[in-house]
């Protein structure tokens, strides 16, 4: 047996997969699903339409995309057996912890079962995507003591969610807003949670255990968590005038910036990019810049000081709270979004499924001389 090459720690660089999903090029700060640029998708889609084009590779016709939103509203509603788990969950679990286990237990009635057919699991991928959101509202609601809003038939994804949300119907802005960050958010090559995702799909286990499986990796503050994080740093700052002692002190402490640096971008997030315009024109609209001044001098310091660039949680953080959703759902909200980009993902593996089975390097003791018990000590 050959002398088998090492990767780097963490897998850095290693591709996984083949996908033709998404693609991203970290030296030009590049991102692309399907081929069509992030920008020009942030710019001119909508959630529903990227969610179209990364299930089924090509942009929809207006009927196609019409049927899609259709069905997507359809499903919005969870079971009575999701219903009736809900207030153990609200009272005793957090939202991500809530959605991992509530995502679990929607597998029970799936009218499509455990059938793991290609027709199967596409219906069981726009229930996941239409009832996601309904979920997450469904718990804020119920741990704050709310009545629960049922979805509203004719808003699209992202209005709906706020409308669940708060019980009121957003502002045209405010959707498009979460809109714009829902396409942002929607899928990004082999993050850990997709990998997750497709380790647990190349098993040949089905689409909610593997769905399960992205949303425990997603939790962690060094991935999709990290939205919080910078949140709670926000606040903590308080004041842009803070934002230089608070991030040399943390930096001094050796602590992590959450938001800042990623494993593939070496230059500007192009989420990044998208996001920091829509921290800034929410809080003028808003008549309180504060979040968004509080941002821009932590990324300057950082820059400074660390040479890090934002990633797609840091502005992410302050977009949301302009929308009011509480600082503890904004990783269910990553969730949400990147609902489409799993579930395409863990359909691309299926589709051309070997068995994910890495190595491992053996770095412990060899040959040991085994001890009866009795014997030892
Ligand atoms: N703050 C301070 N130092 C950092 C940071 C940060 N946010 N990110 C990287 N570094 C430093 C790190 O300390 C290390 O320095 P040294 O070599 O002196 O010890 C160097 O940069 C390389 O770090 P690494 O951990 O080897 O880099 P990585 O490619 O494994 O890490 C990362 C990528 C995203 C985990 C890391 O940048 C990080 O922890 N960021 C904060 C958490 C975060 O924002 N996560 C969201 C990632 S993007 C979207 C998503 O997945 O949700």
């Amino acid at each position: 047996m050959g002398v088998k090459a090492v990767p780097q720690k963490g897998l850095e660089e290693v591709i996984a997969a083949s996908t033709r999903l998404s693609d991203v090029d970290g030296k030009q700060g590049r991102l692309w699903y399907v081929g069509y640029d992030i920008h020009d998708l942030a710019a001119d889609s909508t959630f529903e339409e990227v969610t179209y084009l990364l299930h089924n590779l090509r942009l929809p016709t207006e009927p196609e995309l019409d049927e899609l939103a259709e069905r997507l509203v359809s499903e919005r509603e969870v079971s009575p057996f999701l219903e009736g788990l809900m207030p153990t969950l609200a009272e005793q679990t957090s939202p991500m912890s809530m959605l991992r286990t509530g995502i679990s237990a929607a597998s029970a009635y799936d009218p499509d079962g455990w059938d793991n057919g290609p027709e199967a699991n596409e219906r069981k991928a726009v229930r996941l995507i239409a009832k996601t959101p309904t979920l997450i509202a469904m718990y804020h609601r119920m741990r704050t003591g709310e009545v629960i809003v049922p979805p509203h038939p004719k808003l699209p994804h992202a209005a709906n969610f706020l409308y669940m949300l708060s019980g009121e119907e957003p502002e045209q802005l405010d959707a498009a807003a979460l809109d714009t960050t829902l396409i942002l958010y929607a899928d990004h090559t082999m993050n850990a949670s997709t990998f997750t995702a497709r380790v647990i799909a190349s098993t040949l286990s089905d689409m909610f255990s593997a769905i399960t499986g992205a949303i425990a990796a997603l939790k962690g503050p060094l991935h999709g968590g990290a939205n919080e994080e910078a949140m709670k740093m926000l606040e903590e700052v308080g004041d842009p005038a803070n934002a230089e002692r608070y991030i040399k002190e943390k930096l001094g402490r050796r602590e992590r910036i959450m938001g800042f640096g990623h494993r593939v971008y070496k230059t500007e997030d192009p989420r990044a990019t998208h996001l920091r315009r829509l921290s800034q024109e929410m809080g003028k609209r808003k008549g309180d810049t504060r979040w968004f001044d509080i941002s821009a001098e932590i990324e300057r310091v950082v820059g400074q000081e660390k040479g890090l660039h934002p990633n797609v949680d840091f502005f992410a953080a302050s977009v949301y709270r302009y929308l009011n959703i509480p600082t503890d759902l904004m990783t269910p909200v990553f969730a949400l979004a990147r609902m489409v980009g799993w579930t395409a993902h863990v359909r691309e593996q299926y589709a051309d499924n070997r068995l994910i089975r890495p190595e491992s390097e053996y770095v412990g003791p060899r040959d040991q001389v085994y001890v009866p018990i009795d014997r030892r000590g």
